[in-house]
């Protein structure tokens, strides 16, 4: 029986090998951030010299490249992406997923946008029908949380603020529980209108393009 880090481990070397043929002298990698990342991260470390460069979702992410001798550039010197690599917290059938569980979902989502391809690994214990059991992450502007949080409860969620956890942009986080997300979009687009929402960690407008889910028999790819 493989434990949920070997499931990880899978994961990422899946990436790996479908990353591969993508990688040139001019490639840049898009990097996500999370426990799984991290594994992806190490293991990319292998390709250092096949590829240009990576730009990270975090600034934890940003380190571990670095301390591995790969280049990160800043996004803003990066015109395009072959893939963006990262977990999810959870991801459906439609490859719809919700992120944030690490704090980083307004980089992964920005990061995540300038890629041609976005890549989700993780175990399949993060496979579910509906969205919501995880708590659905919102970055909030500090000033904003308390008139967040009403528009959040008048959605009929329950927001949490995550505390003593500061954003890589300086931001808050409201962790929203109660929500069983049955039209992703919807919401997504309908927290993206709250005025003081930075970002909200459903990916569901932009879904992965391809999901490598580790599972006890091998790779599952949605
Ligand atoms: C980071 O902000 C998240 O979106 C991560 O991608 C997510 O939490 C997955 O992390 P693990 O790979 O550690 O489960």
């Amino acid at each position: 029986m493989l434990s949920q880090q070997d499931l990880k481990q899978q994961a990422a070397e899946a990436a790996l090998a479908y990353l591969e043929p993508l990688l040139s002298a001019e490639a840049v990698i898009g990097v996500g951030t999370g426990s799984t990342a991290d594994l992806f991260i190490d293991g990319l470390a292998r390709y250092r010299s096949l590829f240009r460069a990576a730009v990270a979702s975090s600034e934890r992410s940003a380190r571990r490249l670095s301390a591995l001798g790969i280049l990160v550039l800043d996004l803003n010197d990066v015109q395009t992406m072959p893939v963006y690599v990262d977990g999810a917290d959870e991801i459906n059938a439609q490859r719809q997923m919700l992120k944030g569980g690490g704090g980083a979902l307004t980089r992964e989502k920005i990061v995540a946008s300038v890629a041609k391809k976005f890549v989700c690994i993780a175990d399949e214990s993060k496979l579910v029908q509906i969205l919501g059991n995880f708590a659905l992450p919102v970055e909030v502007l500090p000033l904003a949380r308390e008139a967040v949080a009403r528009e959040i409860r008048a959605l009929g969620g329950k927001p949490v603020l995550r505390v003593g956890f500061t954003t890589d942009n300086g931001n808050q986080i409201l962790d929203v529980h109660g929500l069983s997300i049955t039209e992703p979009l919807a919401l997504e687009r309908s927290l993206n209108q709250v005025p003081g929402v930075v970002t909200n960690g459903l990916f569901a407008c932009r879904p992965a393009d391809v999901a490598l889910l580790a599972t006890q028999k091998g790779i599952r790819t949605l």
